[in-house]
């Protein structure tokens, strides 16, 4: 397994462009299952879950590739396997939404029950509600979902309430609208997720044929149609990657700008950079979604009480983030995670480094400190992974992460990108590093 050594310090400086959404990328790829025709994604990110989830697809049927240019293509020629094995969802829970796409089109699906990851428990209740709401008869034994269109081969439209404990659902919408667009009349899905990732989806799925309203909004409606045809496509930038990275400009101090950027997609983060004292200056907007910007600290970083929300609200998958950064501010934040709970594996790993962190259930009393001082940390998921590379290079000393396949999951060779702006880190063989004590 590989780890990070990085060598904090050093501020960023330089430019980065943003690479295609991990995100919207995954449910992109599983609306060629509603087709028999090819579809072209491009800006397609180079990521282990997009490896993962191409060569579900394949195993369902699909021709695919991934070119250097970042161009995907994919073409569902033999519908006759409907099965996503344990061994393949198992490694990435977002293998669920190839249900939805081939439960309309197929008729059946069966998809190994997703099991729990680092942040939490992630059910599948409200996917299953809401497809059970088009007709489909749901099953589940020896740890598989089953689900098949009603007699008569057809979903069929109605209306779906699809929020749960936790607010709307993101894969749990992108399964349902997909579903819907091959249903017999209109659907009309309630308490949808807003996110950025779903209005991507609506697009492409339309312009495949669907006949889709209000995506992006709370209230989507589809009207159902007789078939999809192929469609050409071009990724949404990664929200959470850009994100990540302009954190990284606080954190180190830097002067970075980020091209490709989805800054109106950003803009609860950029409320609360501006307030903790991060500059993000827009550059070129002339593409609001795929914006020039550039992030500078004015000066010392300001303590911020930060909750995670649903889209537009601050991104859960931001939060250790900048849970890193406020280690550094000059005062107390209060951070609270209403998505997952449990999401605080990096708050342990960060202590290591110095922060002073006080966790109450769904709460952090981040209290700042002068500097954090380097460490060797473990990763756990993948944003809490990125939040441990930001300390890392703004502490004193080496910082060690272990585990760092978590990161690759969703950032495309991140010590690279880090590096060409000024980092001073490296991937190296976990047996190099001295033991840890
Ligand atoms: C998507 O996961 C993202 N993953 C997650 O990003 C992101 O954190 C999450 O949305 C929330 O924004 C992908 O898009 C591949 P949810 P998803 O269904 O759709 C509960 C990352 O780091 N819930 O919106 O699986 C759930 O437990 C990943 O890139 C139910 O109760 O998340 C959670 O508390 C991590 N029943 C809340 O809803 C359900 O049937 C939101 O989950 C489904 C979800």
């Amino acid at each position: 397994m590989d780890a990070f050594v990085i060598e904090g310090g050093t501020p960023l400086k330089g430019s980065l462009r943003v690479n295609g959404s991990k995100n919207a990328a995954l449910p992109l790829m599983a609306t060629a299952l509603l087709t028999d025709e090819p579809v072209v994604l491009r800006n397609a990110p180079r990521l282990a879950d997009i490896a993962n989830m191409r060569r579900l697809l394949h195993e369902l049927g699909c021709d695919e590739s991934h070119d250097d240019e970042g161009v995907m293509r994919l073409h569902s020629v033999d519908p006759s396997g409907s099965h996503a094995r344990y061994d393949i969802v198992r490694t990435m829970r977002a293998s669920i939404c190839v249900l939805g796409p081939m439960l309309a089109k197929r008729g059946e699906a069966r998809v190994s029950m997703p099991g729990g990851c680092a942040i939490g428990e992630r059910p599948v209740d409200l996917h299953l509600r809401g497809l059970e709401a088009l007709g489909a008869r749901v099953t589940l034994s020896a740890g598989d979902i089953h689900v098949a269109t009603p007699p008569g081969g057809r979903l069929i439209g109605s209306h779906v309430f699809l929020g749960g404990a936790f607010g709307p659902t993101v894969l749990g919408t992108a399964n349902v609208m997909s579903a819907a667009t091959l249903a017999k009349g209109t659907t009309v899905i309630e308490s949808a997720a807003c996110e950025p990732e779903i209005t991507d989806l609506a697009k492409l799925l339309t312009s495949m044929g669907a006949k889709i309203e209000g995506a992006g909004s709370p209230r989507i409606t589809v009207h159902g149609v007789e078939s999809l045809g192929g469609a050409d496509h071009q990724v949404l930038p990664d929200r959470i990657e850009a994100g990540t990275y302009l954190i990284a400009a606080g954190i180190t101090d830097g002067d970075l700008e980020l091209t490709n950027c989805p800054l109106d997609a950003l803009l609860a983060l950029k409320d609360h950079l501006d307030r903790a004292g991060v500059c993000v200056e827009v550059i070129d907007d002339t593409d609001p979604l795929r914006a020039t910007v550039r992030a500078t600290r004015r000066n010392g970083l300001e303590p911020l009480t930060v909750t995670t929300h649903p889209h537009p609200g601050f991104p859960t998958d931001l939060q250790a983030q900048m849970m890193s950064l406020l280690t550094l501010a000059s005062g107390n934040s209060v951070i609270t995670e209403r998505i997952f709970p449990e999401r605080f594996l990096h708050v342990a790993e960060l202590s290591r480094m110095g922060a002073r962190l006080f966790r109450q259930g769904p709460t952090v009393v981040v209290s700042g400190v002068e500097k954090l001082v380097g460490a060797p940390v473990m990763a756990s998921d993948l944003r809490a992974s990125a939040g441990l590379i930001l300390a890392g290079m703004a502490a004193e000393g080496t910082t060690t992460v272990r585990r760092v396949y978590h990161l690759d999951r969703g950032y495309e060779r991140m010590e690279r990108t880090l590096e060409s702006v000024g980092a001073k880190i490296k991937r190296v063989d976990e047996r190099e590093l001295p033991m840890m004590d």
